[in-house]
């Protein structure tokens, strides 16, 4: 969808975006080629020789219509997509590639998330990873799109093999903002990954942590990252859009003015709630910093922030205002330099 003028037109911020979850088809078929490898699905049993016989797995694997496809297949598509990342050109293609498409989207501004992990386990060495994505970085700052990086570590491997990664990461922590958590949140809390948030926090780093929507025990995994995690919570709570179902949960983030950043095309697809347009207004109305970002938009039917905040208005009914609003609410909870915040206000 096109979004409209004002829309395309109000500066942005994003601060939910997993730079892997931007491979479109067309870069992953162009690396592919460019690396030499086939382009297979497991779950599909397909392998793709054309551009268009991809993107229309991409399609298969993510319509709303088919039930019972949810996270399993999105992760699936998301780790299968990333194998045609090898070298530091690569990342750094994936990189600007976003940031161009920022750029032409009007963001100034973004935090961009990366899985470590995900790649060294596929013999990635961290540097090839991270000088690619700094280079994309320099690149974008010259174009006039500012970017922080957000580390996340993979919560179904161990709260050990995070440490491990974290310690990796120390050297390149010029270029990280803060740490994350993602992956399959099934049976793994957030406070399973206490010490590797108490440690960043010690060290300076900002904390956010992701909490999916209609997970097991999710009011419990919302309330450990906004009260417990690194010590005393997080600064963020990535998606955490059931704590509307929870009033003291809601009391509690808006007192401790810890922000949200919702992804409204990815609950549409999977939440339980007909209208999770009812959740958002309920956080957003009773004065909760939220944001609206993409996720994984090149995996979500194709949905970046624009369209995310033209479905926030049309099927939320967020006005304009309300839309400045929720960019307004971005640069407060973002972690920007105190001289970049002072020039977005
Ligand atoms: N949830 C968990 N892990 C993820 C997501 C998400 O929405 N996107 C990319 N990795
Ligand atoms: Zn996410």
């Amino acid at each position: 969808s096109t979004p409209d003028p004002f829309i395309q037109i109000l500066p942005k911020v994003e601060l939910h975006v997993h730079l892997e979850g931007t491979l479109t088809p067309s870069l992953r078929f162009a690396l592919a080629q460019r690396n030499n490898l086939p382009l297979h699905s497991a779950r599909l049993n397909k392998t793709f020789t054309s551009l268009p016989d991809l993107e229309s797995a991409y399609n298969l694997l993510q319509p709303r219509s088919i039930k019972g496809v949810g996270l399993s297949a999105f992760f699936e598509a998301y780790y299968g997509g990333m194998e045609v990342l090898q070298s530091e050109q690569d990342f750094h293609d994936l990189g600007i590639e976003y940031f161009k498409r920022a750029k032409q989207m009007g963001v100034v501004y973004c935090e961009v998330m990366f899985d470590v992990q995900a790649h060294t386990r596929r013999g990635v060495e961290i540097g090839v990873l991270m000088r690619g994505l700094e280079s994309a970085r320099r690149e974008a700052d010259e174009l006039g799109v500012k970017v922080n990086y957000i580390m996340c570590f993979l919560r179904d491997l161990s709260p050990e093999d995070a440490m491990m990664h974290y310690e990796m990461a120390l050297p390149y922590r010029e270029m990280i903002v803060g740490i994350g958590l993602d992956s399959n949140e099934y049976g793994r809390p957030p406070l399973l990954f206490d010490e590797v948030y108490k440690r960043a926090r010690e060290d300076g780093f900002k904390l956010t942590c992701h909490c999916d929507v209609t997970q097991k025990d999710t009011h419990e995994h919302i309330r450990q990252v906004a009260c417990e995690l690194g010590g005393t919570g997080a600064d963020r709570i990535d998606h955490g859009l059931d704590a509307a179902e929870a009033p003291e949960l809601v009391e509690i983030i808006k007192i401790k003015r810890t922000g949200m950043t919702l992804c409204p095309w990815a609950y549409v697809r999977h939440h339980k709630e007909e209208n999770v347009f009812g959740y958002v207004r309920r956080l957003f109305d009773a004065g909760v910093l939220v944001n609206i970002s993409s996720d994984s938009p090149a995996y979500v039917e194709s949905n970046w922030v624009v369209d995310n905040l033209m479905l926030l208005k049309i099927k939320g009914g967020f006005t304009d205002d309300e839309i400045v609003k929720v960019q307004f609410n971005a640069v407060d909870i973002c972690w920007a330099p105190k001289s970049l915040k002072a020039e977005m206000r």
